[in-house]
């Protein structure tokens, strides 16, 4: 079933977009061994990548010949990706309106999936990755990283700056509703521009994840890292076998 996109402004402008790109995608980056050796066991077909940021990972598994194709909800995003890899199949869209498929194998890296809408509306977890396995082929692979609820904190601000931008963040967290503020300022034509955006995530329980990982029928694991790429703290790779 289709679903209705969403009207409001989207996530990631061209400043945090420009951001992401150079100081974080290469932490996705850094999955493609492990994302490559399960692609490897999944059946022959085509494969979905949802929230694919500036492209990276797209256009990697793109080179390697996978039939694959992108969607990401920000124009700043997708206009990146082709500034940073040329044309590449990558078409507007969220994790609501993902065609049915069925894939082979479907992506989700830098915790697409905790994303809440900007207006705050989430499905819930277990109708999310039901409905995510039913686009899977049998014996297709489902392959994401998520915020988890824990017992630690995560840190309450934090920023990074290089030489043509810096990023501030402001986080807090009220059980499984985290609100992340960030600011950014970018450099561009001799002038500094400033950027401000708000992001919402829905961070359930290791349990909760399990049942619903369990209900939609799908075969898992879970791992702090990426092969030898450690996630940063209360996030998990998942690896999740749709079964024959
Ligand atoms: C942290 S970035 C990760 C981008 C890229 N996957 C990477 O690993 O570099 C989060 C991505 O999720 C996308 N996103 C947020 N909400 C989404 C939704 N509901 N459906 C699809 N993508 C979404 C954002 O636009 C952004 O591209």
């Amino acid at each position: 079933m289709r679903r209705t996109v969403l009207a409001s402004k989207p996530l990631y402008g061209s400043a945090l977009a420009r951001v992401h790109a150079e100081g974080f995608e290469p932490r996705s980056l850094a999955a493609l061994p492990a994302l490559r050796r399960a692609l490897q066991k999944a059946p022959d077909g085509p494969v979905l990548e949802l929230g694919s940021g500036a492209g990276g990972v797209l256009a990697a598994l793109r080179a390697d010949g996978l039939a694959i194709q992108g969607l990401e909800p920000s124009p700043a995003f997708r206009r990146l990706a082709r500034a940073r890899h040329g044309a590449l199949p990558l078409r507007p869209g969220t994790v609501d309106t993902a065609p049915e498929g069925p894939w082979a194998g479907i992506l989700a890296l830098g915790e697409v999936l905790n994303y809440r809408s900007p207006e705050g509306t989430f499905e819930p977890w277990a109708r999310k990755l039901r409905r995510l396995a039913q686009c899977l082929m049998p014996e297709g692979v489902l392959l994401f990283d998520l915020m988890v609820q824990g017992p630690a904190a995560l840190p309450g601000e934090g920023w990074r700056e290089e030489a043509k931008w810096c990023v501030a963040f402001r986080f807090s967290e009220q059980r499984r509703h985290g609100r992340r503020e960030i600011v950014t300022f970018l450099r561009e034509a001799g002038a500094w521009r400033r950027e401000a955006e708000v992001h919402h995530v829905d961070m359930p329980t290791v349990a909760e994840l399990e049942k619903a990982l369990q209900g939609a029928g799908l075969v898992y694991q879970l791992r702090p890292a990426w092969g030898r790429y450690a996630l940063p703290p209360r996030r998990l790779a998942v690896e999740a076998w749709r079964r024959a």
